[in-house]
């Protein structure tokens, strides 16, 4: 089934503002290469609210990417329905960073940023101004002019966040975005996840191996079974929305950071 946006619109849950998607009885199959079916995701009921920041783990192979595949209709062939509140136009509502950033080689930083507006041609006008403000808010404005052979994995990954965020999605997705990074580079990358959420208040639902990365970014952690992908838990993070590095040392981080690694077990 494609997105359904005749579907009626998802209701918001009551602690989190408005209702912005509704993944209702999503379940997927895939025929591999041999013709064996592969049941990769059962039933899969989720809301996703304007303005929350939801992490998605689980084991490997559990359906993480399929599921976020499909909401960022990448993968439309699925049994159950992806309703929206507002139909999501293609390529302009949805951001999507994969976990190898994927930076075209020739463009300059600025090149590739200005790429996420260039799509949408009405806001060229004051493309210039925008690139610069989101180089500025992931600390590259020193970087305009480089390319991506001369960045390292974590400025490349930064780029490729902000390309994302440059057409101004409603929703940020990102697959395992810090996956391949040092643990120090990962943290940095973290608190330039929440100034950006602080000056936009994207909507992000990002998939991660990392249950201190989920626990640190999310308000949700959403934690799936092994294949076929069920959902297992939905947590709500007990910790305020204001982060910083100091939030990693309070016991109630560590706790819920243990009862997230005791329900991976
Ligand atoms: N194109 C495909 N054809 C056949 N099977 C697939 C395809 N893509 C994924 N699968 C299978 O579906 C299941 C879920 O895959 P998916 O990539 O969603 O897992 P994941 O949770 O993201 O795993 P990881 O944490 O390793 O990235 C796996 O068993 C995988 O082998
Ligand atoms: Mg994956």
């Amino acid at each position: 089934m494609k997105h359904d946006t005749s579907a009626s619109p998802p209701s918001s849950s009551p602690d989190t503002g408005r209702g912005l998607l509704a993944v209702r009885g999503v379940s997927k199959d895939y025929t591999s290469v041999h013709g064996e079916t592969v049941h990769a995701l059962d039933d899969v009921n989720l809301t996703v609210d304007e303005g929350e920041i939801i992490a998605i783990i689980g084991p490997s192979g559990c359906g993480k990417s399929t599921l976020l595949r499909m909401i960022a209709g990448l993968d439309d062939d699925y049994d159950g329905e992806i309703a929206w509140e507002r139909p999501p136009r293609p390529g302009r509502d949805i951001g999507f960073v994969f976990q190898e950033p994927a930076l075209l080689p020739w463009r300059t930083v600025e090149g590739n940023v200005r790429l996420g507006i260039e799509v949408q041609k009405e806001r060229l006008d004051r493309a210039d101004e925008r690139v610069a403000t989101l180089l500025e808010l992931v600390g590259l404005s020193g970087f305009a002019k480089s390319f991506p052979k001369e960045l390292s994995g974590g400025m490349r990954q930064r780029v490729a966040i902000v390309r994302a965020l440059a057409y101004d999605p409603r929703i940020l997705l990102m697959d395992e975005p810090f996956g391949a990074l040092d643990a120090i580079t990962r943290d940095r990358l973290h608190d330039d996840i929440l100034r950006i959420w602080e000056e936009t208040r994207k909507t992000i639902v990002f998939v991660t191996h990392s249950v201190e990365e989920a626990a640190y970014l999310a308000d949700r952690v959403v934690v799936m079974s092994p294949r076929p992908g069920r959902l297992q838990a939905v947590h709500q993070v007990p910790l305020d929305r204001d982060r910083s590095p100091a939030t990693r040392e309070l016991p109630e981080f560590a706790r819920f950071v243990g009862m997230l690694r005791g329900e991976l077990r």
